[in-house]
């Protein structure tokens, strides 16, 4: 098993450039099973998850292709199962983004059920109600949504909750059924209209992504299109963050920043005094840090996939912080690992308080998921002493070269074997 070491202490400095967005990569290359033609898709990050759905599409049939430009090209001209395993969909719940896809262009699927994960139960109840809406005969059986259909016809479809992956399952399945499908209460996040955008230049028609209501006009078919996948938001708030609470600076670059808002307001609040021009955002806390609250939301509220970092930043501002975490019921394992660093944070069910500043001293963590170890990497740039995170497999499944790319900022961090 690999671990990652830290030896805390030393302020980050510089700049970092940021990789494609994970959860725009994985529902634009889920989009390939939409088309007999072939999709160029640029800027896929270099992590595991990427490589997973790789496999996830050659498993259907798909031939997926690296060009010498870092370009992918995903290519399903005929299908050779339309069951998507557990053994795949197990390590990665994205998978469930090969449902709406492979229900409408070969009106079957059959994707395992992906069962609890560590941030929560995370059902797709609301992916498989609107399928049925759009006419899909679905049952459960032996831990497998099987799915059936004619082609699907579109459908009015209102949300209970904003569902980021059942927003994207659904768009693209209405992008070929027949008629009009409109989403009501969708998901507005980035990714979610980057797919959009990569539909569209298929040949969908597609209106109103970005905001809560997306009209979807059916099509007969879908072409080939070449896409470029947005900017990691979570990936540059991360290295903003990891700047921060090691009492350096660090600019990331090739970023939107107007997608990073909820946090630059954030960061401004905490005195962190966030600059930002055209495709880079630099914050820096040389007057020290304030506590502030948050309470994550779906896009353009505060993002639960920065909710563990900015926990560990709390650790070290003045005063007391309140974190609500409101889109899933078991997001705070971080703390508990936080703590063991000698943080001070109590939790009253989904609210976390954190009371800073305090000295943190280097442990040996593990973390159960890729957000909360990513936390327990930045706790570790401020801790006193060694730091040894362990299960390096979740970072891996979501960060492009994390260990590289905090040692260009200085960290003294590297991967060990253990
Ligand atoms: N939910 C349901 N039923 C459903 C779908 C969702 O009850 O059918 C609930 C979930 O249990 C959760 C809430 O609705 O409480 C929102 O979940 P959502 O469906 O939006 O999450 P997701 O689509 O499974 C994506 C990201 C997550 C990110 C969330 C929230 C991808 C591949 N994953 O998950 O990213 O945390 O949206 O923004 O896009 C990560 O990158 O670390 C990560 C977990």
């Amino acid at each position: 098993m690999e671990a990652i070491e830290i030896l805390g202490g030393r302020p980050l400095r510089g700049s970092v450039s940021i990789s494609g967005a994970k959860n725009a990569a994985l529902p634009a290359m889920c989009a390939a099973i939409l088309t007999p033609a072939s999709l160029l898709l640029h800027r896929l990050p270099q992590v595991r998850d990427v490589e997973t759905m790789a496999e996830v599409l050659r498993f259907l049939g798909a031939v997926v292709e690296t060009r010498e430009d870092g370009g992918r090209e995903i290519h399903l001209s005929t299908l050779s199962t339309h069951r998507t395993p557990y053994r795949l969909v197990k390590t990665m719940r994205a998978s469930v983004l090969t449902l709406g896809p492979l229900l409408a262009r070969f009106g079957q699927a059959q994707v395992s059920l992906p069962g609890g994960c560590a941030i929560g139960s995370r059902p797709i109840d609301l992916h498989i109600e609107a399928l049925r809406r759009m006419g899909a005969q679905i049952s459960l059986e032996h831990g497998f949504v099987n799915a059936r259909c004619g082609r699907l016809r579109g459908a009015e479809i209102t949300f209970d909750l904003v569902t980021v992956t059942g927003t994207e399952n659904v768009m693209m399945a209405a992008t070929l059924a027949e008629g009009t499908t409109v989403l009501i209460n969708a998901a507005r996040e980035p990714e979610v209209v980057d797919l959009a955008k990569l539909l569209a230049g298929m040949g969908a028609r597609i209106s109103g992504a970005g905001s809560d209501t997306i009209r979807i006009e059916g099509v007969s078919g879908l072409h080939g299109a070449e896409h470029t996948v947005i900017p990691d938001r979570i990936e540059a708030g991360t290295y903003l963050i990891a700047g921060l609470i090691s009492g350096g600076s660090v600019r990331v670059e090739q970023v939107y920043p107007h997608h990073l808002r909820a946090l630059i307001d954030k960061l401004r609040e905490v005195g962190a005094e966030p600059k930002t021009d055209g495709n880079w955002i630099e914050a820096s806390a040389a007057g020290g840090l304030q506590a502030a609250d948050i309470h994550t939301a779906p896009y353009p509220g505060f993002p639960t996939d920065l909710q563990a970092q900015f926990m560990a930043l709390m650790t070290q501002a003045n005063g007391t912080s309140i974190i609500t975490e409101t889109i899933f019921e078991n997001r705070f394992m971080h703390a508990a690992e936080l703590k063991r660093m000698g943080a001070k944070i109590g939790i009253e069910g989904s609210r976390a308080v954190v009371q800073g500043p305090t000295r943190l001293s280097g442990a040996k963590l593990m973390a159960t998921d890729l957000r909360a170890s990513a936390s327990l990497v930045l706790a570790g740039l401020v801790a006193e002493g060694e730091t040894v995170v362990d299960r390096v497999y979740h970072l891996d499944r979501g960060y492009a070269d994390m260990v590289g790319k905090l040692q260009n900022l200085g960290a003294r961090i590297s991967r060990v074997r253990h």
